[in-house]
């Protein structure tokens, strides 16, 4: 067991060791480079987090470990190579992709995800569960991350790998992804060990201030403070910064997160139409749910005074509405 273990992360290593070399040392890994050049990601960055290129044949890969004695199987097993469907043999399991290789804990190699150069789908294409990786548990550059974590007790959680890598490069050297799985409570047990506080960093669509809205409870059920750096709408925050620079990101995203309760106010209003009469009282109505839902007095009446001023509705009234959420709530 302890030795199959020990096999499959050195194919991993190797691997992604081979797919670094493709990308810088070769011609086949021209486009790719040119791709990423196109996106911004320097040289630099192609290093620090070993960024290579799958080709396009069916069995670079496949060849390549078989001349180092892997067993195909073991490396099926693994996620590296799939099992043709006549059964006569292996071929890569990543083909003509962007490779970013995923690290344990101790750094060591243990999957990879590949990009498309373009369009199209799937545009991700990550390893399978295997004994190595459990994406229930594993974030995206974890490893890196740790000592900054551990020194200011915190983290911030992004969706994926480029959001990591650029933000990186900005500064944020506290920042994992969960890499497309929601945050799952596992995710967080691990965190809570490391940290006291999360900051959510999610793309600025609805999929991600969905995904936002769902990890808030995931992280406070296990202690930690929790607050949401925002993004402009439809931008996640490698394009944030592509488009404005790393100092405008730390400065209106990062250094300036809102709270948990200020973000649901801000999520739920934008289902609402303010523009009508209706919309305006079902909105708060809603927010002052949100509010209710806090224990301190003092933050409670924080918000209710802004709610107040907003739609200049007497804080007296909002303060009744509130204390009748509560009783229910009870
Ligand atoms: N993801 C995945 N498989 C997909 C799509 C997404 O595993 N088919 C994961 C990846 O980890 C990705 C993350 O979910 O980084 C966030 O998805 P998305 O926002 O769609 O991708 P980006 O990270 O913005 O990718 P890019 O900037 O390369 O377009
Ligand atoms: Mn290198
Ligand atoms: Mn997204
Ligand atoms: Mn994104
Ligand atoms: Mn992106």
């Amino acid at each position: 067991e302890a030795s199959i273990r020990e096999k499959l992360i050195e194919a991993h290593e190797l691997t992604a060791k081979f797919y670094h070399y493709l990308l810088m040392n070769t011609t086949h890994g021209q486009p790719a480079m040119q791709y990423l050049r196109s996106r911004g990601v320097t040289d630099k960055q192609i290093d620090q987090f070993m960024i290579g290129y799958a080709p396009p044949e069916w069995d670079t890969l496949t060849r390549f470990l078989e001349k180092r004695e892997f067993k195909a199987d073991l490396m099926e097993k693994g996620g590296l190579l799939v099992a043709k469907h006549d059964g006569s043999g292996y071929i890569d399991r990543f083909r003509d992709r962007i490779m970013f290789p995923i690290w344990n804990r101790d750094g060591k190699t243990i999957a990879l995800a590949g990009r498309m150069l373009g369009e199209g789908q799937p545009k991700y294409l990550n390893s399978p569960e295997t004994m190595l990786f459990n994406k229930s548990r594993n974030f995206y550059n974890f490893h890196h991350a740790r000592p900054t974590m551990r020194k200011s007790r915190r983290i911030i959680l992004f969706e994926g790998y480029m959001d990591v890598i650029k933000a990186w490069s900005a500064g944020v050297s506290n920042g994992v992804a969960t890499m497309g799985t929601a945050l799952t409570e596992e995710h967080a047990a691990v965190l809570q060990r490391n940290v006291d506080e999360a900051i959510l960093c999610y793309d600025g669509d609805n999929a991600g201030q969905a995904a936002v809205l769902k990890s808030i409870p995931i992280l406070e059920k296990v202690g930690l403070r929790v607050q949401v750096a925002m993004l402009p709408k439809g931008m996640d925050p490698d394009d944030f910064i592509e488009q404005y620079g790393p100092n405008t990101f730390l400065q209106d995203t990062i250094e300036h997160p809102v709270s948990v309760t200020k973000f649901k106010l801000i999520y739920t209003k934008k289902s609402h139409i303010l523009l009508e009469e209706e919309g305006q009282k079902n909105y708060l109505l809603e927010a002052v749910g949100i509010v209710a839902e806090l224990e301190s007095p003092t933050e409670r009446e924080f918000h209710l005074k802004e709610l107040s001023r907003e739609f200049d509705i007497s804080l007296e009234s909002l303060k009744q509405d509130c204390f009748q959420h509560r009783q229910q709530l009870q």
